[in-house]
């Protein structure tokens, strides 16, 4: 067992030896239960587990072991059955509910799977929502939108709605909307899910680089081993348990391999985009 998980992403040293910066999520003892029916699912089974600011985390293990359910309760949509949560130090179990889309809505940015964007509306408008909840005024969404848009290579587009750009480009967007409020945390559950490789190596050199530019801390849940390592360390779920914690050893560097990579001509972009 040890040698197939060596083979699949090289692990380093056991997280617990790695210096130390200001933690930004803190779990202790984290417990969920679902209650469907008579029906009771144990989905966290006493989770203890802390990112320190400036870490990119990925999250692996097998369907069903509570991976998406962790991220909800990082993320406030969710609260835990049991045990204690700080995020930035504060501790939100005892926040109101709108206390806590508050502290959501400032401190962490969410990628999805499905890129979730708003089909009728353009890229800019899109991007451009998380501010309105936020009663940004309007000069100021405007800048930031751009701004964020621009990061994530897409300043051209702004225009376009999501079924007119690709997949890629839909989750670039998505990218920018989550980084418009300026969050300390960027949640992503299987953001490369739907991409193909090439796609998903240009969206993992856009977390490499917000991670390094902007000290963002990023908890990215993926089935591939090959894009957990681009992360830093790794925590490995089972059962709704935490079965392993390392750094990531032989780290992957996105944007040397997109340098790397024969460039895309117009042609084939094109028919990405049909
Ligand atoms: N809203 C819910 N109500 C009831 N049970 C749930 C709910 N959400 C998740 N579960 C159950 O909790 C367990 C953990 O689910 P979770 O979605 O966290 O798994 P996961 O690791 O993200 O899996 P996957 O890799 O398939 O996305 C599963 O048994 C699931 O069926
Ligand atoms: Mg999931």
């Amino acid at each position: 067992m040890e040698a197939t998980l060596q083979a699949e992403v090289v692990a380093g040293h056991p997280y617990e030896e790695r210096p130390k910066t200001k933690p930004i999520i803190q779990l202790e003892h984290i417990h969920k239960v679902y209650h469907t029916g008579d029906f009771e699912v144990h989905a966290l089974r006493g989770i203890t587990f802390t990112a320190h600011e400036g870490e990119f985390i990925a999250i692996m293990g097998a369907s069903g072991s509570g991976k998406s359910t962790m991220m909800n309760i990082i993320g406030c949509l969710d609260r835990p059955t049991k045990g204690r949560y700080l995020l930035d130090g504060v501790d939100v179990s005892k926040l109101s509910k709108d206390q806590l889309a508050d502290i959501r809505n400032r401190r962490v940015g969410f990628v999805f799977q499905g890129f979730n964007l708003l089909s009728r509306t353009s890229a800019l408008e899109n991007v451009e929502l998380p501010m309105l909840y936020a009663g940004i005024p309007t000069a100021e969404r405007l800048k930031r939108a751009r701004e964020a848009l621009a990061a994530v290579g897409l300043a051209d587009r702004e225009k376009n709605h999501p079924n007119q750009l690709s997949g890629g480009q839909q989750q670039r967007v998505a990218i920018a909307r989550a980084l418009v409020n300026r969050p300390a945390i960027i949640l992503a559950d299987e953001p490369t899910g739907n991409l193909d490789s090439r796609t998903s190596v240009e969206v993992m050199e856009i977390f490499q680089r917000l991670n390094e530019e902007r000290n963002l801390t990023i908890v990215l849940v993926t089935h591939e081993h090959d894009i957990a390592q681009y992360a830093k360390r790794v925590v490995v779920f089972k059962d709704g348990r935490i079965k392993r914690d390392y750094l990531v050893a032989d780290r992957r560097d996105a944007r040397t391999e997109l340098e790397q990579m024969p460039p895309i001509t117009d042609d084939e972009e094109e028919e990405e985009e049909l």
